[in-house]
């Protein structure tokens, strides 16, 4: 497949033509999904849950993304891929945003990075993308600030709070943002702000008229058991398969039927003379 680039992002949305993003966390899912006609991969820091376990994503360091998103970057050659800015790696100073946004270029390879926020980060985004870094934006359900939002639910239901999420779209799209994540927002809203801009918004939990649409690999495969919020489609059970084989694998071993000579060496009796 033909990488996507930033001007055919926003050429299929002036054509109407939906692109598609999921996660990847490490080389072989980014080779998975690279094998597939999905254009663009996230490192999200979503991987501080559904990799490291931690309970948000708040804990996540810029070392746990250059890390995770370098084999991303070697596994998937032909898709876009989007770093994630951590909490803390942005929030600073301009300086800081620029100095680690700059390592998720230059170090782990990636073609552009994400961060959360409205109109206060803003002009952060507008000295990045002078800066020459490609910015994608979050705004809506931002998980490293779920502590202020009060939890992780929907946003923009009152009128006061979407036309919030209309300014900061706007104010982001003016600052030089070259799409927006639109997370757990009204269906409305998200419409209105996928029509008021030039620049493609990403849905999940964002309903249909986004631009594109953005899930979370663990999510749609069945590999994350904590919880499983309202917008995700589970498309397979992956989960129940891997321990359906590693439970086969531990019963053969157990009842001798694993391993055959089939899977196992002969010697001849020459060879077994040379060894002493
Ligand atoms: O970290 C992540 O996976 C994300 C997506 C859910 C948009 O930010
Ligand atoms: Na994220």
């Amino acid at each position: 497949k033909q990488k996507l680039t930033i001007p055919a992002m926003q050429e299929m949305k002036q054509a109407g033509r939906k692109f598609v993003m999921t996660t990847a966390y490490d080389y072989p899912s980014a080779i998975l999904v690279d094998k597939t006609d999905i254009e663009a991969i996230l490192v999200g820091d979503s991987l501080g849950m559904t990799m490291l376990g931690y309970d948000s994503t708040v804990p996540v360091t810029m070392e746990e993304m250059i890390h995770h998103i370098k084999p991303v970057v070697k596994g998937a050659p032909n898709s876009f891929v989007v770093g994630d800015l951590p909490f803390g790696s942005y929030n600073i100073s301009i300086e800081d945003a620029i100095r680690n946004s700059t390592r998720i270029l230059k170090e782990a390879g990636a073609d552009a990075v994400k961060l959360e926020g409205g109109v206060t980060v803003a002009p952060t985004v507008k000295a990045l993308v002078n800066a020459g870094i490609p910015v994608m934006a979050h705004i809506g359900l931002t998980p490293q600030t779920v502590s202020q939002l009060g939890g992780y639910k929907v946003q923009g239901r009152d009128k006061e709070s979407a036309q919030r999420l209309i300014n900061d779209a706007i104010a982001l799209e003016e600052a030089g943002a070259f799409s927006i994540v639109l997370e757990c927002v009204p269906v409305r809203v998200a419409k209105m702000i996928s029509e008021k801009l030039t620049i493609p918004t990403i849905g999940i939990g964002a309903g249909t008229y986004c631009d594109a649409q953005v899930l979370v690999f663990h999510d749609i495969l069945g590999l994350f058991e904590r919880f499983t919020p309202k917008f995700v489609k589970r498309y397979a059970d992956i989960g129940k398969t891997i321990i359906d084989a590693l439970s086969t694998y531990s019963n053969e071993v157990r009842s001798g039927e694993f391993p055959t000579p089939h899977h196992s060496f002969g010697l001849s009796a020459e060879e077994i003379e040379k060894m002493y």
